[in-house]
C-alpha cells in the first residue's frame, strides 16, 4: 500500500474535507471547516484581494499540507486581478500529504485551473506559467526556510499553519519565527490561526508587532503580525494581560534542530523559574470578565 493511502478525507462542517495525522495526533484543520479556515484565518486577514491590485505578489505558505491556503489565496487573487503575477514558495515536510489531497480530489471546489496547478505542484514540486512561479520545497521547514532566506525571497504574505504548539513546537519557536521574519517584506504580513500566548510572545520576540484577527462563530481569534503596527487590529485587554503570564514563555530552539521533547522541556523549565504570574492565578483573578475565547 502506498503511504498516501493512510490519509482518509474527513468531513468538516462547511462541507470541505481535511485529513487526520496519526503521527501528530491532530486534524489538519478545525472541524468548523477547512475551506473557511483558509479564507477567514489567512486570505481575509492578509488582505490578499486588496494586495492583488499590486503585482507581483510574493506568498510564503509554511506547512502547505493539503494546499487549502495556497488554493484559497490564488483563487482570491486572480478573481480580483487576473493579471496579478504570483511567486509562491510552499514548504512541506511530508510529500504524501499534497499528493493525497490531489488523489482524493479534496480541492475540487476551487477553480479547475487552480486544482491543475496544485496537482502539478504536488507531483513535480514546481509550476511555471505567465502569471505564476511556484515551488514546493520538501523537508523540515527549519531547513528549507533557511534556503528561502538565503535566496533573498521576501514575502508580502506568509501563511503560518503548523500543527498546534504542544505537538509541533519546532515551528513556533523564537528562532524559527525570527527566520520567518527575515523572509517578510517591511510591509508584509504573517497570519496564523493560533492565538496562544506562547506563539504571540515568540512573534514579538522575533521583532514583529501583532494584532488579533476576528473570531467568527465559535472560533477563537487568530493572529496577524508584521513590522508595522499600522492597520493591525489591536489586542483586547485580556489578550494583553495573557501575554504577561507564564503561558507567554516562548519555545526556543537555538540551533533550529532540537526535537519536540527537548523544546517542550526547555520551556517548562523556563516557566518554572519565571517571575511572571502563573496563568491559572491570572485566570482565577480575571475569569468573570474574560471572553472564554481569549484564554487558550
Ligand atoms: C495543520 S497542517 C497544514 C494544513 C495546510 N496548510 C492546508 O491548507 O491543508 C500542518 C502541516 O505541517 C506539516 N509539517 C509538520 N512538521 C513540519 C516541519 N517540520 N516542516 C514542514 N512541514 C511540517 C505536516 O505534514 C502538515 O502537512
Amino acid at each position: 500500500m502506498e503511504k498516501q493511502e493512510q490519509f482518509t478525507p474527513q468531513h468538516t462542517a462547511d462541507g470541505s474535507y481535511t485529513f487526520y495525522s496519526t503521527e501528530f495526533g491532530e486534524s489538519f484543520h478545525s472541524q468548523f471547516g477547512a475551506k473557511q479556515e483558509a479564507e477567514l484565518k489567512f486570505v481575509e486577514p492578509l488582505n490578499l484581494r486588496q494586495r492583488a491590485q499590486h503585482s507581483p505578489l510574493f506568498l510564503l505558505d509554511i506547512c502547505y499540507g493539503l494546499g487549502y491556503n495556497s488554493a484559497a489565496a490564488l483563487t482570491a487573487i486572480w478573481e480580483t486581478n487576473p493579471d496579478c503575477q504570483v511567486e509562491l514558495m510552499a514548504l512541506e515536510l511530508d510529500e504524501t500529504v499534497p499528493k493525497s489531497s490531489i488523489a482524493h480530489h479534496v480541492l475540487e471546489s476551487y477553480p479547475a485551473e487552480i486544482v491543475e496547478i496544485l496537482a502539478q505542484l504536488a507531483t513535480t514540486h514546481s509550476f511555471q506559467s505567465d502569471r505564476l512561479n511556484a515551488k514546493l520545497l520538501l523537508g523540515d521547514a527549519r531547513t528549507t526556510l533557511q534556503q528561502v532566506q538565503s535566496s533573498g525571497f521576501k514575502a508580502d504574505a506568509v501563511f503560518l499553519d503548523p500543527f498546534s504548539p504542544p505537538v509541533c513546537p519546532q515551528l513556533w519557536t523564537v528562532e524559527f519565527l525570527s527566520l520567518v521574519a527575515q523572509c517578510l517584506k517591511p510591509d508584509g504580513n504573517l497570519a496564523t490561526y493560533s492565538c496562544s500566548a506562547t506563539v504571540r510572545s515568540a512573534l514579538l520576540a522575533a521583532g514583529l508587532t501583532i494584532g488579533s484577527t476576528s473570531p467568527v462563530g465559535r472560533r477563537t481569534p487568530g493572529t496577524i503580525a508584521g513590522f508595522s503596527s499600522a492597520a493591525l487590529p489591536s489586542l483586547s485587554t485580556s489578550e494583553l494581560e495573557h501575554l504577561q503570564t507564564r503561558a507567554a514563555v516562548p519555545y526556543r530552539d537555538l540551533s533550529l534542530n532540537d526535537n519536540a521533547e527537548s523544546i517542550i522541556q526547555r520551556r517548562q523549565q523556563e516557566q518554572q523559574s519565571s517571575t511572571l504570574e502563573p496563568t491559572s492565578q491570572w485566570k482565577k483573578r480575571t475569569l468573570p470578565m474574560l471572553d472564554e475565547n481569549s484564554i487558550n
